[in-house]
Formats: structure tokens, sequence, C-alpha cells
């Protein structure tokens, strides 16, 4: 069977255990699993938080992010060379962003990645054709994203609400910081960006598996100013600390915006987990994207074929 690559939805256990992530280049390498977020798409900029001293010279570093399979031979999957480009103090450390300055995918052969890439290009156009003011990455952002995305990023479902109006939308360009930060970036042009300014909390609730298709669908959501919660199709209920409205039965984090900066095409939200719930059903797989070879993908859902949800949602 051919070894294509292959960027789409997986099912996995969250926190997963895929991936192991280093940063190397400062005294040590450092295990930024969980510590390594997208700040923009446009350009790609990646954050890491480091500190609360920096290096002097940390721009002049060679800095970069590897990504290792986990377990086995911990064999490299590819790695992106960092350009530091901003650091964000905040009290105790430094949310560092950084672009691509190369990078290398070692997941399947140059020639798939390369027909992979064409069809990418193609892809794009045609979002592009169908709406001219869809966003488009440029095609070195786009393989560099994959390369990113060779370690699973978690969808959450994110609820926020202020006077009369408030949404409900998939995100993935979030993620913890090994520290008490947890980092939100959203296109700029959304109008959802308002809502999160004004009232400064929200609600991300994880997504299971069973709910790809819900939360894809609520992917139009992102061009929403407000919804009809009514309308939903499935149950909410409030959240413990806001009283936000999310899905019944999810695991839910609330977080504050503690502050938010404009970083090329999106705006990034650092804020703080204030509570979080941990029902049984987040044990369940969860909905993650990634860039993996196409013989991964298929090891993977083989060990999904079992999964039953409790009460699969009205899609
Ligand atoms: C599962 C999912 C996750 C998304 N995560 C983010 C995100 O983290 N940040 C963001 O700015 N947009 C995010 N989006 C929005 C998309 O990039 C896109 O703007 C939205 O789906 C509307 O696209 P359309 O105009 O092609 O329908 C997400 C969309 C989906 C479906």
């Amino acid at each position: 069977m051919a070894n294509l690559p292959r960027y789409g939805p997986v099912g996995l256990h969250d926190p997963q255990q895929e991936v192991r992530v280093w940063l190397h280049g400062l005294d040590e390498p450092l295990d930024v699993t969980r510590n390594n977020v997208v700040a923009a798409l446009r350009p790609f900029t990646i954050g890491v938080m480091l500190g609360p001293a920096l290096p002097r010279d940390l721009h002049l570093r060679p800095l970069r992010l590897c990504m290792h399979e986990r377990g086995g031979a911990e064999e490299l999957l590819g790695a992106i060379h960092l350009r530091l480009v901003r650091s964000i103090p905040l009290p105790d450390r430094h949310l560092c962003l950084f672009e691509p300055a190369r990078f290398e995918n070692r997941c399947v052969g140059a020639l798939r990645l390369a027909g992979y890439d064409l069809y990418e290009k193609a892809r794009g156009y045609l979002r592009q054709r169908r709406n001219r003011y869809n966003f488009l990455m440029t095609p070195a952002d786009i393989r560099c994203s994959h390369v990113f995305y060779l370690c699973p990023r978690p969808v959450v479902l994110v609820s926020v609400e202020h006077e009369d109006a408030g949404n409900l939308f998939p995100m993935d360009l979030i993620g913890p910081t090994d520290s008490p930060w947890y980092t939100m970036a959203l296109r700029s042009t959304s109008p959802a960006v308002r809502l999160m300014q004004q009232s400064r909390r929200m609600a991300l609730a994880s997504v299971p598996l069973s709910w790809k298709a819900v939360a894809y669908e609520l992917g139009k959501h992102h061009r929403k100013t407000h919804i009809d919660w009514d309308a939903l199709g499935f149950p909410t209920v409030r959240s413990p600390l806001f009283g936000l409205r999310v899905p019944a039965a999810m695991r839910v984090r609330e977080v504050t915006v503690k502050e938010f900066h404009e970083v090329g095409s999106h705006i990034l939200f650092i804020t703080t987990i204030e509570s979080e719930e941990l029902p049984d059903r987040a044990r369940e797989l969860q909905l993650f994207h990634s860039f993996s070879s196409y013989r991964n993908y298929l090891r993977q859902e083989a060990s999904v074929k079992d999964l039953s949800p409790a009460f699969p949602p009205a899609a």
C-alpha cells in the first residue's frame, strides 16, 4: 500500500502520546511537546513559552523544533528551523514568537510530498474562487504547517457571549504552553474576536471524535456575528464558572483573557485556565488534526473501529 501524505482529522486520547516535540539550540534540549502553538497563519508564526530570563543571544541561536515519533526508535519525523521575530513579556515568562527559516518533512518521500503540495495548491485556489475573502496561506507556509501538524493538535468548541451576542465555533490554533498561560489564535477578521476582547472569558469544550461532522459544520459560525443557540441541534448546559452555554457532557475548560496581540493575520489571545471539568466522556477518543502518512492514519483508524459513541449528536 502506498505511503501517501495525509492532513486531516484523527481520533486520539488527550493529551496525545504519538509525537514528542523537542526544542534544540538552547543550552539543553527542551521538551516542548505541550509548549508549541500557532500564533498566526500568515505569516506562519509559532509560539513557545520560555524564560523567565531569555538568553541575550536568543535571536542568533540556531533554534529548531524537532518532531519525533514516541516510543520505538523515536525517529525524527520533521523539523522546523526557527527565526525569532518577537517576544511578548508576561509577568513570569516570555512568549517567544518564531517564523520558520526552513523546514524538513521526513514523514514520507519527497516526490509524494511534492504531489501533495500540488493538491493543496488546487484546494486553496478553489476555496479562493468560492469566496474571495477566504484566507490563503503561502505554499511554503502550508508545507511548514504540515511539519508542525506532524504533532497532532486537538480541536475544541469555543463558547463566547457578550451582551446579547454569542457564538460557538471550532478552534485548533490553541494550546497549552507548559505554564499557566494558554493561547488561542483567531483570524483578525473573525467577528468573534470582538466578543472575546470585550467579554474576556470563554469556555472551551473538547470534541469527541464522534462529533467530527458537527465540529466541521460549526466552522460556518466563524463568519457569523451571533448565532441562534436553540437551533444548534444538540443540548447545551451552562459552564460552571462563567455560565456560558457549552455542549453537554464534554470536558470544559473556562479561560480568562489576560492579553491579546495582533500577530500577522491573527489575534493572539493569552489566557489562563480558571476551571476545568473532566466528565467520563472526555476519556473517549477526541478529535485532533494531524499530518502524517496514510499508513499511520489507517493504523489509527483500525484502533477507532470499535468506537461507539455514548449518544451520537444530531448532525
Ligand atoms: C475544525 C476547525 C477549526 C478551526 N480553527 C480555527 C482557529 O483556531 N483559528 C481561526 O482563526 N480559524 C479557525 N477555523 C476557521 C477556518 O479557518 C475558516 O475560517 C472557517 O471554517 C470559515 O471558512 P470558510 O469561509 O471556508 O467556510 C477553524 C475551522 C474549523 C472547521
